[in-house]
């Protein structure tokens, strides 16, 4: 073997991290090591409280048995199977599971394996779709500002942080994008869903009268926008989104990445909001974290058009792990547990707590406005001049040294626990996270 230079094998350098600042980790690096139920275990030993459910992920907290057992099971039966005309009995039964838990006529499961899949299939779909019907000029997509679908190219075009878009050049046509909902005068220090700005989706209607509804397949949100920092949606604004779509023959995609799987209290945030969309994109709390997995519910009426097909394949997309077999044998292991435990009702008992919790820091230097919904919280804190995101950083800094994982995007401090999570350890966290605001003052 050829002497590289970097021959140690414990060498830092070759990992090319994934959004992260590499060479601030790669000089004092943040190594997990293990992981149970509400904990991370550190290279050093340490027990770090996971306030981050490791990325939105880990719903039902880590290395539960059943699951471990599931994939390990799995893997020593059925390592892998072909997607494409082939199939095995767990993907039908997974899928068959999820379209029970589905709100409305969503009965159709297609599967990918990361979110970013599952975006730039449910876009792929909904141009598909239009062009099945007999439309198809209909390939304009809109997205929303603040937006996070993923970092495929389709989901990069929708989404609306322009940090990662910036560097893409202009892949990324045919794209339009809402106005987001943040707005610190109107909502600060709302509890729950903020009063103001439901009038924001009516900024469709000036889309569609700028493009024309010929031209536009689908509309992506977030109901709750997570990445960006918790946007969370005043009442109606997603209704509207739904009626002006309904109008215009659109379709709405909702990407629950994040708030699917009981995040929010209920088993998607369409049920919680009571808005249905025609396709629901999913991921992270699918398979609980474990393995790599990600679907699209999909209305009966889109599934049917295009069995009304020619005959032959009726859609040319697809990845070599879709609907792979340890993946459904640990989304078949998650769903029992959270069925089991109760954890979606859990999350919704847990809600009021948490938010007296989140509120509780209001006050403390810097904090300039707190949000929450269902298990999820966010702490915005006032940028240092010229130099947005830093002073988080410092926040997520102390919190780890004082054994908490929290997730730091721009100027806020995102929560989202377990589900598992108890009163107690609801409290710890609120300590932790209190302490490091006050000393990174
Ligand atoms: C709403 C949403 N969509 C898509 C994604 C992308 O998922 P992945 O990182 O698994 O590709 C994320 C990831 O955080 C997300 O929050």
């Amino acid at each position: 073997m050829p002497d590289k230079g970097h021959t140690n094998v414990n060498s830092l350098e070759p990992y090319w991290m994934p959004f992260t600042n590499n060479r601030q980790f790669k000089s004092a690096p943040r190594m997990v090591v293990s992981a149970k139920d509400m904990h991370y275990v550190t290279d050093d030993g340490r027990k770090l409280l996971d306030g981050a459910s490791g990325m939105w992920c880990v719903n039902a907290g880590h290395c539960r048995d059943r699951i471990v057992e599931a994939i390990q099971q799995e893997a020593a039966t059925l390592d892998y199977a072909p997607s494409f005309q082939w199939g095995h009995p767990k993907a039908f039964e997974l899928s068959s599971r999820l379209a029970a838990l589905l709100p409305g006529n969503l009965d159709h499961v297609f599967f990918g394996n990361s979110g970013s899949e599952a975006v730039d299939t449910a876009l792929k779909i909904a141009l598909a779709y239009h062009r099945q019907n007999g439309e198809a000029t209909r390939t304009r997509l809109i997205g929303r500002e603040r937006g996070y679908h993923g970092v495929g190219i389709g989901g990069t075009a929708v989404g609306g942080i322009s940090s990662n878009r910036k560097q893409f050049g202009t892949l990324m046509a045919g794209i339009d994008h809402l106005p987001h909902t943040f707005n610190l005068a109107e909502n600060a220090y709302s509890r729950g869903q903020p009063a103001w700005g439901a009038h924001l989706a009516d900024d469709l209607e000036r889309l569609v009268a700028l493009h024309d509804a010929s031209t536009i397949a689908a509309v992506i949100v977030e109901p709750v926008a997570g990445s960006t920092g918790v946007l969370i949606p005043p009442p109606g604004y997603l209704n509207r989104l739904r009626e002006i779509c309904d109008r215009h023959g659109i379709l709405l995609i909702f990407d629950e990445v994040i708030t699917g799987f009981g995040r929010i209290g209920g088993a998607f945030a369409a049920d919680y909001f009571g808005v249905q969309p025609d396709m629901i994109t999913m991921a992270k709390g699918l398979t609980n974290g474990t393995v790599p997995m990600s679907a699209v519910g999909v209305s009966s009426s889109i599934y049917d058009t295009f069995m009304a097909g020619p005959a032959g394949i009726e859609l040319f997309h697809g990845y070599t792990y879709s609907g792979h077999p340890l993946a459904c044998a640990a989304g078949l292991a998650t769903l029992d547990v959270y069925e089991e435990d109760g954890l979606f009702e859990r999350a919704k008992s847990l809600a009021p707590k948490w938010e007296d919790a989140i509120h509780s820091l209001k006050g403390l230097p810097h904090v300039i406005d707190l949000r929450n919904i269902g298990l999820v919280g966010a702490v915005e804190l006032e940028p240092r001049d010229g130099a947005p995101g830093a002073r988080t950083f410092d926040v997520l800094m102390a919190c780890y040294e004082n054994g908490m994982m929290v997730r730091q995007t721009g100027d806020t401090i995102a929560l989202c626990p377990p589900l598992i999570i108890s009163e107690s350890q609801i409290d710890e966290m609120i300590t932790i996270l209190g302490d490091a605001i006050r000393a990174t003052a």
